[in-house]
């Protein structure tokens, strides 16, 4: 296989604690870390022959809490991986990381590595919010962490999400504002999901005085791409903004189905038209790459039909959008009569708007988007 680059993700389950929304593969027992960093090693190994003639741009370091690793073990990691894989100087390198874990001396360590992004798990600015989720550190140690990596050359990306218990339109925006005076170049807005964990979901019933309603969500999910184009942020996927030239490439690549593969449990991988994921078992994935076989949970075929209705619901989540003859050839074979007046209904109500020769969701179409892409899904 040649043609575009190709990613690699490494899933990196070990946590401190769980916070109360996560719904990763994540452990907090770290006593299987130097089996599963010797498990990585072995994968890249069996993989090697089949990314023999790929090269690839970047390397997505992901979790769990891949900060919580020894810098010496993410420079191993990093090291193996460039010796299996055929990884670009220029490569993106990217490590996500929770504030608790970024001191000066961890990020020049990482920089060292050979890492050049940091993603960080912000989440808020507000320290009720932080300790209702059980998260680590307060608000006043993740803005410690994003100076220390604003004095740093890495590339930093915060994340925050919405909805968050406690959560008010006013500490919402503190959160957001404190990001872009950080410095940061990119970043990601999640709206919450309870539907992964019952005890949020429960607290949600039960306190609804806590937490936004869906309406004002929606309000300061607007506002708050108004707050970032105001800094020269563009708003390129669904829940990332970016400075020109800091959009992520690893992750541009799931929505533009370019290849990539996924080391570790839990990770998924799409490779020469097929998607595969990796059990999300620690023990069945140790033992499988202990026996010197991948511990694969599911390998499919895309078909021609499934290529092209993953191009629509993964491409209409850009910015960028799909190509129009994409979207129309896809309704008018779908035989659905419906699908048809509805894209219809969504270009004339604003929901979606045409580009050139492109569809697009509009900023007002977004808050819609889970309805309009799950017709194609
Ligand atoms: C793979 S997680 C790990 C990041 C890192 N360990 C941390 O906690 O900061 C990446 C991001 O997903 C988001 N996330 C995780 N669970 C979520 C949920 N239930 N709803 C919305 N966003 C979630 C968080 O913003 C988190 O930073
Ligand atoms: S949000 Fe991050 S730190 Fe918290 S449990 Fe999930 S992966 Fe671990």
């Amino acid at each position: 296989m040649s043609g575009e680059p190709a990613g690699v993700y490494v899933h990196l389950p070990y946590c401190a604690s769980r916070c109360g929304y996560c719904a990763f593969v994540v452990t907090t027992d770290p006593s299987s870390r130097e089996r599963y960093l010797a498990a990585l090693e072995r994968e890249a190994l069996l993989l090697e022959g089949e990314a023999s003639d790929v090269s690839f741009d970047a390397i997505y370091l992901g979790g769990g809490t891949p900060s919580l690793l020894p810098p010496d073990a993410v420079a191993r990691l990093l090291a193996a991986l460039r010796g299996r894989f055929r990884i670009g100087e220029s490569a993106e390198v990217t490590l996500e990381a929770n504030p608790e874990d970024v001191t000066e001396a961890a990020v020049s360590a990482w920089s060292a590595a050979g890492v050049n992004r940091v993603s960080l798990g912000v989440q808020s600015l507000a320290d009720a919010e932080l300790s209702a989720v059980g998260r680590r550190h307060d608000a006043a140690r993740a803005r410690e962490a994003l100076a220390a990596l604003s004095r740093s050359r890495l590339s930093v990306s915060g994340d925050l999400i919405l909805g968050l218990p406690a959560q008010t339109a006013a500490t919402f925006r503190e959160s957001l504002e404190g990001l872009g005076d950080a410095g940061v170049g990119h970043v990601s807005v999640y709206l919450l999901e309870t539907e992964k964990s019952k005890t949020i979901e429960e607290d949600r019933r039960a306190h609804p005085e806590r937490y936004l309603s869906d309406d004002a969500q929606a309000d300061l999910w607007l506002e708050l791409g108004e707050r970032l184009a105001a800094r020269g942020f563009g708003h390129y996927e669904i829940s990332n903004w970016a400075l020109p030239g800091r959009e992520a490439r690893h992750n541009l690549k799931y929505w533009r189905r370019a290849p990539t593969l996924g080391l570790g449990v839990s990770a998924h991988e799409f490779w020469e038209g097929r998607r595969r994921a990796n059990v999300s078992n620690l023990e069945q994935y140790l033992d499988g790459v202990e026996a010197g076989r991948r511990a694969i949970g599911f390998d499919l075929p895309v078909s021609a039909a499934e290529a092209a209705r993953e191009e629509l619901f993964l491409g209409l989540r850009l910015r960028e959008g799909v190509p129009v003859e994409r979207v129309a050839a896809f309704v008018a074979e779908a035989g659905d009569v419906r699908l048809w007046s509805d894209y219809e209904t969504w270009l004339e109500g604003g929901v979606l708007e045409r580009r050139g020769d492109r569809v697009a969701f509009t900023e007002r179409g977004y808050l819609v988007s889970n309805e309009v892409l799950g017709r194609f899904v």
